[in-house]
């Protein structure tokens, strides 16, 4: 645990996102963590929080968590960029403080420390991405101890730097890969969602105590493992632990087995070889929808998505209880508006967000109540 500091003493935080959920990060960081964000954009959301302890690692929606440097939206994009990001590593960050923040949230490893820098670039710049990196290199001279090496793989700290457009942020990296990949994932498909992006979906969800949750096209069950893992060890007002049902299923026996293999461990067993447009499920049965249908290039022949899109959602609307909530994430809104106009479904809220290279939207919507 980190020593207790008043939060103005405290560096801040920030979180890398998934481009598009900023928003929703930002809402899981108060709700979780009781942080107030100070500005967001470009898959980065700038946080702070009262106390810097290890449940900063246990954000669901982010791809990384770090102590923040310095960052800045007003890059030129010319040379004299390597002089601003020189000066600021070298000036305006007290690397002891966060060497030992980072301590504390993320024990030492065993053996002598090392170091590693990351610099990510996007947009065309006048400097290359390694001119960057020198100058951050250049920056940061007599900041790390001396004693410490660098290396390639698994280093004790990592110093990012990221430019983005006109942005750019610097600071130590406090996750390591497992926030962003999870280690539940035994069987992966290449369709699969990102884990990060279905916690979004699941938060978006609002799921309740005692609410059977459904992926009629669960692919390798991403969805539904971090349905569970949300709604793990919460209780409801009575104390009790909320009881969900969890229930999936596929059209393809290889994409069953592998959410079979990934689901077992959270003792989720109801995952099953099915037809969408045809549920083996009772009518008004089940609380939430949360689902990733396949996007237009994953079919054979793109134009199979209108039949599919209104014969599924047609059989979401049968299956889900009145007063439910369905959240989709989809390439093709046409087609989805198209078919969610035969169900009677309010759209709520909707993120548009890049997947597999193609834009794509995370829509939630409400069944009215009859
Ligand atoms: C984008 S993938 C879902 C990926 C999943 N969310 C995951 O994390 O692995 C779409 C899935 O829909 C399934 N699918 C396509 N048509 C279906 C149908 N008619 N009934 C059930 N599943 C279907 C595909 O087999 C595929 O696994």
């Amino acid at each position: 645990m980190a020593s207790r500091r008043t939060t103005s003493e405290l560096p801040a935080c920030y979180a890398m996102v998934h481009d598009g959920l900023e928003q929703i990060t930002g809402e899981e960081i108060a709700d979780t963590l009781g942080g107030a964000v100070k500005r967001s954009g470009s898959g980065i959301v700038v946080f702070r929080v009262a106390d810097l302890t290890r449940d900063l690692l246990h954000l669901r929606t982010t791809e990384d968590v770090f102590l923040y440097g310095w960052g800045t939206d007003e890059l030129s994009y010319r040379a004299k960029d390597l002089d601003t990001i020189e000066r600021w590593t070298a000036r305006s960050v007290d690397w002891d403080l966060l060497l030992k923040l980072h301590h504390a949230v993320t024990p030492k490893p065993r053996g002598k420390p090392t170091y590693h820098f990351v610099t990510q670039m996007i947009g065309p710049h006048g400097y290359r991405r390694v001119d960057a990196k020198d100058a951050m290199v250049r920056g940061l001279k007599g900041k790390l101890p001396a004693s410490w090496k660098y290396a390639d793989d698994n280093a004790s700290v990592e110093i990012w730097l990221t430019i983005h457009g006109a942005m750019a942020i610097c600071g130590m990296r406090l996750s390591d890969k497992t926030m962003r990949h999870r280690t539940y994932k035994h069987e992966h498909l290449p369709a699969s969602i990102r884990p990060t992006v279905a916690a979004a979906m699941v938060r978006l969800a609002e799921l309740k105590p005692n609410q059977t949750v459904l992926d009629p096209m669960c692919g390798a069950g991403t969805l539904l493992a971090e349905a569970f893992l949300y709604a793990k060890g919460r209780r409801a007002s009575d104390g009790s632990f909320w009881q969900m049902q969890f229930v999936g299923g596929d059209i393809d026996a290889s994409h069953v087995r592998a959410a079979q293999a990934n689901l077992r461990q959270f003792h989720i067993s109801d995952v099953r070889d099915w037809d969408a447009r045809e549920l083996p499920l009772d009518d008004a049965s089940v609380d939430r929808i949360v689902s990733n249908p396949p996007f237009g290039k994953q079919l054979s022949t793109p134009e199979e998505i209108v039949p599919l899109y209104r014969e599924s959602i047609a059989e979401m609307g049968r299956v889900l209880k009145p007063g439910g909530r369905v959240v989709l994430i989809v390439a093709d809104m046409p087609a989805l508006r198209a078919a969610v106009e035969h169900v009677g479904w309010k759209q709520v809220r909707q993120a548009n967000l890049r997947m597999l290279g193609q834009r794509a939207t995370i829509v939630v919507y409400q069944s009215v109540k009859r």
